[in-house]
């Protein structure tokens, strides 16, 4: 395989010290917009490793294309800097910096067949042969399962065959990062799930960096080996897609991620000589794990998931009435309500029925998490 762009050897660096996590480098981006009016980014920091599969998750509008954007060179940032391998990259043209992007939309020539539009970027190349050319095109294509389908046009695909040829255009470039922005988007559920799985074993084979972003938690979770979570604008959490279920930062990651959400249920903390509670007019539960921070009589949020809500219980600290049982296979979500506040259970199927109305409840309090008034987790 010819590869023309080997990195630049790392002792060449004049930045912080690369590593093996610090490949690309995002120091304090800030990007605003309409006269500063609109901030889209702020205070971005992240390191990415020379093969690791990054997605940036967050709601609509939270600044993850505008994030990419700039690591790509589309769109320049008010401050902050973007290195890598050590080398300063912040103000260099996008087609300098080897990146690939793409994009949300498939952005396909209609005319060109399936191999010209792989080839596209590379036509640019001056530095390789025709020959080279071919063997990188036949080289993506065979990766891709594309290679049967070379000499058709693009209408002649299905979408997923389309987003792939998205991707081979992408390839061959042999970027040093590829940063993709809802590529899925477009395709429907099951396409969606067969991708995902694709892109991944891709990943894997090219050992390549890749930055992937989307809104959908799902996605991000099969996806990520490193999840950056953004809300407005802002880094909430970056971690393993056990990490930011099992440990949330703070109450925005607690809500966002799982589904059905997790409980959120108001407290007021009480330290007793027997140790600390946190409690309400439904329950009183001990907090397991003593955080000195927490004063008597300080307004908490107390949060847990389905999972840790039992339902049935033999020794219930509250009565809750049944709404809704959801099957969604394996398990049951079931909605619950005591005077107008809502719960959500999750059971194994069939365990509780429509027909139970009144149900002892029980939180288990090893699975609390607790924030305090502004969402920052407690303990
Ligand atoms: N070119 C632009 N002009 C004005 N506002 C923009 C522009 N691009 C993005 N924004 C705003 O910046 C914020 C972040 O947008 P974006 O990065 O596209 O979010 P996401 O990709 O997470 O949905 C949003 O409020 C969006 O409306
Ligand atoms: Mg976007």
């Amino acid at each position: 395989m010819t590869t023309n762009q080997s990195p630049q050897p790392r002792d060449q660096s004049e930045e912080r010290s690369s590593d093996a996590d610090e490949y690309i480098q995002i120091t304090n981006l800030r990007k605003t917009f309409s006269k500063g009016t609109i901030v889209a980014c702020d205070d971005v920091d992240l390191d990415i490793g020379p093969e690791d599969f990054v997605v940036l998750l967050g709601p609509s509008g939270c600044g993850k294309t505008t994030t990419l954007r700039m690591i790509a060179g589309l769109e320049t940032p008010d401050s902050g800097t973007i290195t890598i391998d050590g080398r300063e990259i912040t103000d260099l043209k996008p087609k300098d910096r080897n990146l690939a992007y793409v994009f949300q939309n498939i952005t396909l020539y209609p005319h060109k067949t399936v191999r010209k539009n792989i080839q596209f970027g590379l036509d640019m190349k001056t530095d390789l042969t025709n020959e080279a050319k071919q063997e990188r095109v036949e080289h993506a294509a065979d990766l891709l399962g594309l290679s049967d389908l070379l000499d058709r046009k693009p209408k002649a695909l299905s979408g997923g065959q389309q987003q792939r040829v998205s991707l081979g255009r992408a390839m061959v470039m042999e970027p040093d990062a590829f940063l993709l922005d809802e590529p899925f988007s477009a395709l429907d559920a099951k396409l969606r799930d067969q991708m995902r799985v694709e892109v991944k074993k891709l990943q894997r084979k090219l050992e390549t960096a890749m930055v992937f972003v989307t809104h959908d938690q799902e996605e991000a979770m099969t996806l990520g080996d490193k999840i950056v979570i953004m809300h407005e604008g802002r880094i909430q959490q970056v971690g393993s897609a056990y990490d930011i279920y099992n440990e949330p930062q703070n109450q925005f990651v607690a809500e966002f991620i799982g589904s059905p959400s997790a409980n959120m249920v108001e407290a007021t903390v009480e330290r007793r000589d027997n140790g600390v509670v946190v409690e309400n007019r439904w329950f009183s539960l001990p907090v397991t794990e003593d955080d000195q921070s927490l004063e008597s009589g300080q307004q908490v949020t107390v949060a847990f998931r389905p999972e840790y809500l039992e339902l049935d219980a033999e020794n219930g600290q509250f009565e809750l009435d049944v709404n809704v049982v959801e099957p969604h296979g394996k398990d049951d979500a079931v909605y619950l309500s005591v005077d107008d506040k809502e719960f959500t259970a999750i059971t194994s199927q069939g365990t509780i029925t429509d027909e139970s109305k009144s149900l002892h409840a029980r939180v288990s309090p090893d699975n609390i998490w607790i924030f305090d008034d502004t969402g920052q987790r407690l303990v």
